[in-house]
């Protein structure tokens, strides 16, 4: 009750405040863009193989915008033009309801998984832990914590399946939750440690974790607020966490340059902060802790112990008062944690940043039922149905404005409107063919030219490109060099860009469907989704003797467990597995997230990082 309330004041608050960009400049400054920003509509962005891509305002290319082409930006009400795409059919042939009965059984199998998972990591590092966190150490469970810190509920939650089935076993949520929320109605980065999870330990794929949701903030511009309650190092794998380039002091690597970036880093200590985790916050642009919960020092009171033989309590060793009184470390004291996160929605209310404008006009809902996704989700490639059926599932009114109908027909493109977004969509139908590799480069740099985000409904269904002639060596090579172009259309393409495994995402052509190794603004997988070099079941096409059969069962067995879209989430290599009914929604919030990049400050004033003193 208490929180709403707040919350509502918060809401009114930011009707009352008008925030305006500070600055802008020339120059960049960063590894990823050299552009400029100002408040108009269309968007443009420096391809960055790096880093990935940023949006950027399309007429900066060209000029500097005045200060009053500044102000327009807040007071002039954009429109789309109108738009009235042909409906897509979206009926299936009775004579594939065989194919359908067949998705169904296992889309229901592996939506059984999903939930086990998610059961799983609910529960965090189990009972006698959430005892110990809430009673003997009063805290506030992650989730909660959340629910104070953000607006509502709607939260993008990022690959909450990290750490399931890992070599060193399962580590519910890898330890730590990060996803992109709201605050006072700005999307913000949230990476909160869980410490019910060994202390909140930080194992590799924590690390990982939190690298990715840095990534994300930096390729997004998105604020970002860490709740660091940590035991800093999971000692026993120290060696995957300290050493290389991308493990854990990259994190704090990252804090400087999005600081320097001027994406604005705020850290809660809400625990434990100990050895290396102590520096997130310090690295952070301001920071809030909270009395008798929130510790922060290199080496704890049983090390201050063995080194002098001084008993020391925490509070005194590193306690909120210690930091906001004497150290200076923290900016922001507070006497409880629900205070710690009013202060940090206040924090990101001086961040001067714009909100979109809401939209206000209807979105049609698909004329087909989003349900029959489940019996869409391909099983297996052999009796693949048109991913139309998919697409039409999806879209605003299933309104599809196709683009090269007739041409390169094993891909299908066109554009569309995601909850009102218009997006240019790149979905397979099959395996790329030298036609639909040419198709699929000029689709994607004409979505690159329009400024309009691109997602690709990845279904790659490979097939070995045998050599047995000349004419076929031929035509192998023509459809390389048509795939390469795609790649590098892909890969160059500046707009936003999210990818949806929605069946196999296998060899070349998964790269070309913008898979991982592309840097898509976000990628996930639908349950029933398989990630591996080959398909399961294609191995014989690379070991093809008589005496290989017992070589040939094991590939395809090992390809069967760890193509499997769970294996693939438990090691971080996407953004998570989403239900194939609630993509619709998944992908009008990225759609969202990524247009907030248009009313941000300037980001090229800073050359440096924040230094804290
Ligand atoms: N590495 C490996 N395991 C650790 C750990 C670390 N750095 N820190 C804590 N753990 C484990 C504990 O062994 C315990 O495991 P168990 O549940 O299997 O018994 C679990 O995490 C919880 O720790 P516990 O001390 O029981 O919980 P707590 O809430 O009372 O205290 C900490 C949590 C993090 C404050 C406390 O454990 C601590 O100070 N740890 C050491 C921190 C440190 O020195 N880190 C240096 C890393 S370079």
């Amino acid at each position: 009750m208490y929180c709403s309330v707040l919350r509502s004041l918060h809401l009114k608050g930011n009707n009352v405040i008008q925030l305006t960009r500070a600055s802008f400049s020339q120059n960049s400054q960063s590894w990823d863009t050299t552009s400029k920003l100002s408040g108009c509509t269309a968007y443009h962005c420096t391809p960055s193989p790096a880093s990935g891509s940023l949006w950027q305002p399309l007429t900066n290319r060209t000029h500097q915008p005045s200060a009053s082409s500044r102000c327009m930006s807040s007071t002039v009400r954009r429109r789309r033009l109108p738009s009235a795409f042909p409906i897509i059919d979206g009926e299936f042939h009775p004579a594939h309801r065989h194919v359908y009965e067949a998705n169904l059984r296992n889309s229901l199998i592996c939506q059984q998984k999903y939930l086990e998972h998610k059961e799983k990591v609910m529960k965090g590092g189990g009972e006698n832990a959430i005892a110990r966190h809430t009673q003997k150490n009063r805290k506030v469970l992650v989730r909660d914590r959340l629910r104070m810190l953000l607006d509502d509920e709607d939260y993008l939650e990022l690959s909450p399946f990290a750490g399931l089935g890992l070599p060193y076993g399962d580590i519910p949520s890898a330890g730590c939750l990060s996803g992109i929320g709201k605050i006072n109605g700005l999307w913000c980065m949230f990476v909160a440690n869980d410490a019910t999870v060994k202390g909140g330990t930080a194992y590799p794929i924590s690390v990982k974790k939190q690298l990715r949701a840095q990534f994300v903030a930096k390729q997004n511009r998105l604020p970002s607020v860490y709740l660091v309650d940590s035991g800093g190092a999971f000692l026993p794998l120290q060696s995957d966490i300290f050493p290389d380039k991308n493990h854990g002091g990259r994190t704090f690597y990252n804090e400087a340059v999005m600081s320097a970036m001027k994406i604005p880093q705020v850290a809660i200590v809400c625990g434990s902060c100990t050895a290396g985790g102590a520096y997130t916050p310090t690295m952070s642009e301001e920071a809030v802790i909270v009395h008798r919960i929130g510790t922060l020092y290199l080496g704890g009171p049983p090390l201050v112990k063995a080194a002098t033989g001084e008993d020391v309590s925490p509070e005194d060793l590193g306690g909120a008062r210690l930091h906001s009184e004497v150290s200076g470390c923290m900016d922001h004291f507070a006497a409880a944690e629900n205070e710690a996160y009013e202060n940090t929605r206040n924090i990101i209310s001086t961040l001067n940043y714009e909100l979109p404008e809401e939209d206000s006009t209807s979105v049609e809902e698909p004329l087909y039922n989003v349900d029959d996704l489940m019996g869409l989700a391909p099983r297996c490639y052999n009796h693949s149905m048109d991913v139309r059926l998919i697409v039409s599932r999806l879209i605003d009114g299933s309104r599809f404005q196709e683009f090269k109908a007739r041409y390169g027909t094993p891909l299908l493109t066109g554009f569309a409107k995601i909850e009102g977004h218009l997006v240019g969509i790149v979905a397979n139908n099959g395996e790329l063919t030298y036609e639909a590799s040419l198709k699929g480069s000029h689709f994607v740099q004409l979505c690159d030219q329009r400024d309009i985000p691109l997602i690709f409904l990845q279904n790659t269904a490979p097939e070995p490109a045998h050599t047995f002639s000349r004419t076929k060596a031929e035509s192998n090579t023509n459809r390389l060099k048509a795939q390469g172009s795609m790649m590098s259309a892909v890969a160059c393409a500046s707009v936003p860009k999210i990818t949806v495994v929605i069946g196999g995402c296998h060899g070349a052509d998964s790269y070309a469907m913008c898979g991982r190794a592309f840097d898509p603004n976000f990628l996930f997988l639908w349950p029933n989704a398989r990630v591996s070099i080959l398909a399961p079941g294609h191995s014989d096409a690379l070991v093809q003797t008589e005496e290989a059969e017992e070589e040939i069962t094991q590939i395809n067995e090992m390809l069967k467990e760890e193509s499997s879209a769970f294996f693939s989430t438990g090691r971080l290599w996407d953004d998570g597995v989403i239900l194939p009914q609630d993509t619709r929604r998944v992908l009008s919030k990225c759609l969202k997230i990524v247009k907030q990049q248009e009313y941000q400050l300037s980001r090229e004033k800073t050359r440096t990082p924040f230094l804290r003193l």
